[in-house]
């Protein structure tokens, strides 16, 4: 390490929160697949930030949009309508095969708009009594880091310290049809699981469980909620990584790829095929999982 890294990195430990033990280097510039740190060294960057950067860094196009946005307007708000939002989501619907879809600011925060929107639904549409929905969860997850998330995580890592957990979360083998089967009650909205386990260490499911998933989902009249966070757009060399057994969810979670880069985590939990509520409401702040919520009945994909 050189002297500008060793005063780099203890600005950061003396002033920051160590929740994260990042590698001795401190980059400051990136080109493609390259990065370079402030001693001048250039590496390959392997990891493009958990695939935020499958696009590689500071895609000239991408470059190009942003500045161009800037110069013209940086934000708005939901109380007005804007130029992007309505091209952006019909993009997104396009590409996801869905019908709705909601940006959020972070991986973690589209987790827990989608464990909202299953709840919702199991309450609206499935008849589930209030306050009972269940959502069943895989051992050794990763959805993010907020409170209720790292409630049903089993890295204690991530959970302690951190209770009371949020109640409504069973726990389940990942990779484990029969498992799933046994899991649901009367009470169960949803099932989220990543495709493609990532900090557990790159797990892949066995052959066969997505579409097994997909059958126990629709046979149960559960939600089927794939994070692909980290395994959509093109990351495992499909579009999404359900696209492997030909498998298509109620709701994908979306992130990381789909910020081109430039934001670390905008996210989005597109909804679901069937036609979502409508129900405005254009001087409060609506809680947004409402206002995608299938109408009806069985889970949208069935
Ligand atoms: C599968 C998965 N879900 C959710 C998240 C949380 O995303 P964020 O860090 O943007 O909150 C991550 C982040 O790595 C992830 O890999």
């Amino acid at each position: 390490m050189g002297n500008k890294t060793d005063r780099l990195i203890a600005l950061a430990e003396k002033h920051g929160a160590h929740n994260y033990h990042p590698l001795p280097v401190a980059l400051s510039r990136a080109k493609g697949v390259y990065v370079w740190d402030v001693e001048g060294k250039k590496y390959f960057d392997f990891l493009s930030a958990y695939s935020a950067i499958n696009q590689g860094h500071n895609h000239p196009n991408i470059v190009a949009a942003a500045k161009s946005q800037l110069g013209r307007v940086a934000l708005t708000s939901r109380a007005f309508h804007n130029d992007q939002l309505g091209p952006f989501l019909e993009l997104l619907t396009k590409t996801t095969g869905k019908e709705r879809a909601l940006p959020m600011n972070s991986g973690a925060e589209a987790v827990e708009t989608a464990i909202k929107a299953m709840r919702l639904w199991g309450y609206r549409k499935k008849g589930i009594p209030d306050g009972k929905a269940e959502i069943i969860v895989c051992a050794e997850n990763f959805h993010g880091r907020t409170t209720t998330i790292v409630g049903f995580s089993s890295d204690p890592d991530s959970s302690s310290g951190f209770g009371p957990a949020t109640p409504g979360f069973r726990t389940i083998p990942y990779g484990n049809a029969a498992a799933l089967e046994r899991a649901i009650t009367a009470n169960t909205a949803g099932f989220l699981f990543e495709p493609v386990q990532g900090e557990a260490g790159v797990i892949l499911p066995p052959e066969g469980w997505l579409s097994a998933v997909r059958q126990i989902c629709s046979e149960n009249n559960v939600l089927m909620c794939a994070d692909e966070i980290q395994t959509g757009l093109g990351r495992t060399g499909k579009l999404f990584a359900c696209d492997h057994e030909e498998v298509v969810p109620d709701l994908y979670i979306l992130g990381k790829a789909l910020s081109g880069g430039f934001i670390r985590s905008p996210r989005c939990a597109p909804a679901t095929r069937s036609s979502a509520c409508s129900r405005r409401a254009p001087t409060a702040r609506p809680s947004a999982a409402r206002r995608w919520l299938p109408r009806s009945g069985p889970p949208p994909c069935a």
